[in-house]
């Protein structure tokens, strides 16, 4: 017999089917729930909602378990390109070689921007913030290509493939143009044979004088970083970008708004405050003791640490903060906030406060020190998080568009005024 359970309110009982996913998680199912009683549930934050059922991402917070399409993240970390992970988060499989050539080609052949589209930069002022230009470029960027921002979801689904790669390109030259832009440099074309991480990089730093060309460790700490953030199940900006599908818009504007979404220092943001406090720490000449404290009485938050889902270590922490040391020691880079970070680690692990919260370092503790020796601007960590994070948002817009999914249209308990009365001005 299936699980079912059974919710009372005032003396009446309901009865809803119990749902079981792969991975053995259970959820009630109270679709039903307001027809059958006139109640609806309340969970302010979505900490016990399931938005939708998902093929894409397993998490298991708890133990500290990440998944993508059932493959452990330490073995794609280990031994998958970025690419190879876009593919299997975007396919739901593994890319053969020759779908991995064709992929790869098709992102490498939509890298160059449009000649008539560059000018839409000039009307940014050059202090703006790279996540507002690449959110607005991005949707702007669908305006060239109505043939896949029709908002039909089956005509945008013939131009799927295309769609992906362009985006998984085109969200990296973007942000070296917006970078190059806010520098008062040229923009720089891309090189269409270099491999996806090199080709991002000459874009971002090559000069008139001198290509730009990534050391081995460099290139493969940027794709490492890449391949992190690839998805993260149904955080902030994922549900937003699954929200803004669900009422039919298009990939183009769907993943604009998860931009957006990611921006604030709670979500991606953090991997920018993170080197922000680390480097307000060094300054002020604390090794991070005085920080902790501050950080327990409320005056303070620790930047990436916590998380809504992982009460463990979050994976990709573990294996960035490994990452953190050998990319720093091969680049010669010796840098005093790896230091704090590690002291910030450690007298947080062993403190009462933080182990009785189950708070761990979470994927942006350490990223901001990689991306800072790679020589990224902190003022682009964000957008940085934004390029890896694209595959993540194009799987979830094509579930919902391939999927039965009804527009996300959640209810509200009403807590204002009731029984008021319009009152003309000259009375009030
Ligand atoms: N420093 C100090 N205290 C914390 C922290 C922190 N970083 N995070 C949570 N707490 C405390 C919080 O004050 C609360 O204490 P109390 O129970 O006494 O009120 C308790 O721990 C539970 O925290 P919460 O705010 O209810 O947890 P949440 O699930 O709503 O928030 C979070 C999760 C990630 C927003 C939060 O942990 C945080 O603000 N962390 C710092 C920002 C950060 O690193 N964000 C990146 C998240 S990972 C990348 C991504 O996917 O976005």
């Amino acid at each position: 017999m299936s699980e079912t359970a059974t919710i009372t309110i005032d003396g009446n009982s309901y009865e809803y089917p119990v749902i079981s996913g792969t991975e053995g998680e259970k959820a009630i199912d109270v679709r039903k729930l307001r027809a059958d009683s006139g109640y609806i549930t309340y969970d302010d934050g979505y900490g016990n909602t399931g938005s939708c059922l998902s093929d894409i991402t397993f998490i298991n917070g708890e133990v500290g378990i990440l998944r993508h399409r059932g493959i452990p993240i330490e073995e794609l970390a280990g031994q998958a390109s970025f690419l190879g992970t876009a593919f299997l988060v975007i396919y739901g499989h593994l890319p053969s070689q020759e779908e991995y050539v064709h992929f790869s080609q098709q992102v490498a052949g939509n890298a160059a921007m449009p000649d008539d589209f560059r000018h839409h930069f000039n009307g940014f002022p050059s202090d703006a913030h790279p996540m507002a230009v690449l959110s607005a470029m991005l949707n702007a960027a669908g305006c060239c290509h109505s043939e896949m921002t029709s908002n039909d979801r089956e005509q945008d689904m013939e131009h799927f493939d295309q769609a992906a790669a362009l985006l998984i390109s085109k969200v990296r030259t973007i942000a070296a143009m917006s970078y190059r832009m806010s520098q008062g440099l040229p923009f720089v074309a891309p090189r269409l044979d270099a491999p996806y991480v090199d080709d991002f990089l000459h874009m971002m730093f090559s000069t008139e004088e001198k290509d730009y060309e990534p050391t081995p460790e460099i290139a493969k700490a940027m794709d490492l970083f890449f391949l992190l953030h690839a998805d993260h199940e149904q955080n902030c900006s994922t549900s937003t970008v699954r929200m803004v599908a669900s009422g039919g818009a298009n990939l183009f504007a769907s993943v604009s708004a998860g931009v957006s979404a990611l921006w604030g220092p709670l979500h991606g943001g953090a991997n920018t405050a993170v080197v922000k406090m680390l480097q307000s720490i060094h300054d002020s000449g604390d090794d991070g003791s005085q920080f902790i404290e501050d950080a327990k009485t409320g005056k303070a938050r620790l930047m990436g640490f916590g998380h809504r889902v992982y009460k463990n270590y979050d994976p990709r922490a573990k294996i960035l903060g490994g990452a953190a040391e050998e990319i720093l020691n091969s680049l010669g880079h010796d840098d005093p906030l790896l230091d704090i970070a590690r002291h910030l680690e450690k007298a947080a692990l062993e403190d009462e406060y933080f182990v009785k919260r189950k708070l761990y370092p979470n994927v942006d503790f350490y990223s901001g020190l990689i991306l800072k020796a790679v020589g990224i601007p902190v003022e682009m960590f964000t957008v940085m998080f934004a390029i890896g994070r694209m595959p993540g948002w194009i799987a979830n817009w094509r579930e919902i568009a391939t999927g039965s999914s009804r527009i996300h249209r959640p209810r509200q308990v009403y807590t204002g005024k009731v029984d008021q009365h319009f009152v003309p001005v000259e009375e009030r």
